[in-house]
């Protein structure tokens, strides 16, 4: 049997890409990859374990062993531990940009991300998913968003979870990892080549969500 099609989202933080491949996959019947949670899983654990974050070997003979389950509402558990709300505190998000720039790191999230590649197909979210994890993707999108309404977006999520926020300090952290995902040597942040970019600014999720169906009926020639 042929390898099960993928289809992938790329971009900064906060463009909606996560909720737009959540709606994608359940509309195609698709799995679901969210390889920021895998990235943000691995800093957590090795935190938790006073690992070094720039101490990239260590932190990758971590990666296999880890036992992770990702259950299909979106619920991540380490060691059994439900830490869906652990892996997403500005902490973690500090600690999972550095990590993601150190090459043994994504050296070794590569076979783990590609496990997730099964019949009928599936949607993969990210910042390298169509340049480098599944660059034989079906359809590539790269989604982007002003910084402003990326932050706006982002204090909104947490306020929403009850977590505390201030919008500076978010539009400040959001431009120091989009500068540490752009400019690091090892898979930089940019469109793959052939990926479809959506401005997301001045469009609503559903909207979104739209244009995509639209785009992948006519690539796949449905
Ligand atoms: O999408 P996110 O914010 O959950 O991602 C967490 C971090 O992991 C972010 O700093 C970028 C990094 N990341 C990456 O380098 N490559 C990916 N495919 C996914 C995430």
């Amino acid at each position: 049997m042929s390898e099960a099609p993928v289809i992938t989202f790329d971009g900064p933080s906060a463009t909606g890409k996560g909720t737009i491949a959540g709606r994608v996959a359940a509309m195609l019947g698709f799995h679901l990859l969210d390889s920021g949670a895998l990235y943000r899983v691995l800093a957590l654990a090795s935190h938790r374990s006073d690992i070094e974050p720039d101490n990239g070997a260590v932190i990758a003979a971590l990666a296999p062993g880890l036992p992770v389950e990702f259950n299909a509402g979106g619920g991540i558990r380490l060691h059994g531990e439900d830490v869906s709300t652990a892996i997403r505190t500005a902490l973690v998000d500090e600690l999972a940009s550095r990590i993601a720039a150190l090459p043994e790191v994504r050296k070794a999230l590569l076979p783990w991300q590609r496990d997730f590649r099964r019949q009928p197909g599936l949607v993969a979210e990210g910042r390298d998913m169509g340049a480098v994890v599944f660059a034989d993707a079906e359809v590539k999108f790269f989604l982007t968003a002003s910084a402003e309404v990326r932050a706006k977006r982002r204090h909104k999520q947490l306020i929403d979870k009850g977590l505390g926020a201030r919008l500076p300090d978010l539009l400040r952290g959001l431009r120091s990892r989009d500068r540490r995902d752009e400019q690091r040597s090892i898979s930089p942040l940019r469109p793959a080549t052939g990926a479809i970019e959506i401005d997301t600014s001045q469009l609503s999720i559903d909207q979104v969500v739209d244009r995509v169906m639209q785009s992948i009926a006519a690539r796949r020639g449905g």
